[in-house]
């Protein structure tokens, strides 16, 4: 495994790959659990060159947000790529990706990014967006791993490869969770042992919404409603949304129709941490989430 901690050199290697031959990108801001080695391992599968990035981006974390106490250990996240056999492994720093003098965000408008994260974190998306854009640029892919468990982030990825002529194929993989349901999160790592218990309301209030669902309750209303109910059953947890949206524009839905997809989103606060979590439902009334 080769680490390259400078974008000159990145973008050098990338010139160098022969044409015809795929790469593949996995951007994280490291502290990897199997969330995002779940991403490694199906590059791993489907690439001839797998690149993961780990980048603590400074751009996606408001000025009260924890970008400086942001968990970090890359002797530790070299190791678990080292076991999934991860080709290569950037690093860059921050001052090399913003140097002095940067001016040109990439900056997505509307709903797509004004409601849910982008209501509670402005300007989130227009961190992530410049510096998703920056790592295609530089290591130029053919294909590129995100996780569901960020669904907006999802949405706003597929637009940007879209708006800006990116051609890339973007790969979308489902949610890893804990054995009690708990979402994978470079966060969790923050929660108190009660905390961490009280954490599992998020999982357990989209599996009551999805029984409704399932039962045939398609009033979006009802169903945030049901949400908040189960999330107020839990005296650790604050919610901050609950909706029932369109994974593509993420706009709020009226009634969950079944010939469209319907994403289930939830944030919600427990302890110190700010946590999210979803349930995808596909046309054919398949889950993703879960
Ligand atoms: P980070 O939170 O480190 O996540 C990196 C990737 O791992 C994202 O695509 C995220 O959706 C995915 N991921 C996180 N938890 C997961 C889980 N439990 N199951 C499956 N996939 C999971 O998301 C970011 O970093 C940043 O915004 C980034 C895209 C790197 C831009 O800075």
């Amino acid at each position: 495994m080769q680490t390259v901690s400078t974008v000159a050199e990145m973008i050098a290697l990338a010139q160098q790959w022969p044409i015809g031959e795929s790469i593949g990108l996995v951007p994280t801001m490291g502290y990897l659990h199997d969330g995002h080695l779940s991403l490694a391992r199906a590059a791993q599968q489907e690439c001839e060159h797998v690149v993961v990035s780990i980048f603590v981006n400074p751009s996606q974390f408001g000025p009260h947000e924890d970008f400086a106490r942001y968990p970090r250990d890359l002797p530790r996240d070299l190791k678990l790529l080292e076991g999934v056999g991860v080709e290569y492994v950037f690093t860059p720093t921050a001052d090399d990706v913003y140097p002095a003098g940067f001016a040109c965000y990439v900056d997505p408008t509307g709903p797509l990014v004004e409601r849910l994260e982008g209501a509670s974190r402005p300007g989130h998306f227009r961190g992530v967006a410049t510096v998703v854009t920056k790592l295609f640029q530089i290591v130029r892919p053919q294909r590129v791993y995100f996780g569901q468990k960020d669904a907006q982030q999802v949405a706003v990825i597929r637009r940007l490869i879209a708006d800006l002529h990116f051609v890339l194929t973007l790969r979308v993989l489902p949610t890893v969770r804990e054995p009690d349901g708990l979402a994978m999160s470079s966060r969790n790592a923050y929660l108190s042992p009660e905390d961490r218990q009280a954490a599992t309301i998020l999982y357990r209030a989209l599996r009551e919404a999805r029984r409704l669902v399932d039962a045939g309750e398609c009033n979006a209303e009802m169903l945030r409603a049901a949400l908040a109910q189960v999330i107020a059953t839990e005296p650790r947890a604050h919610l901050d949304y609950a909706d029932v949206c369109d994974p593509n524009t993420m706009l709020p839905l009226a009634r969950i129709e079944p010939d469209q997809s319907a994403l289930l989103a939830l944030a919600a606060r427990v302890g110190p941490v700010r946590l999210i979590d979803n349930f995808l439902r596909y046309p054919n009334g398949v889950w993703d989430g879960d």
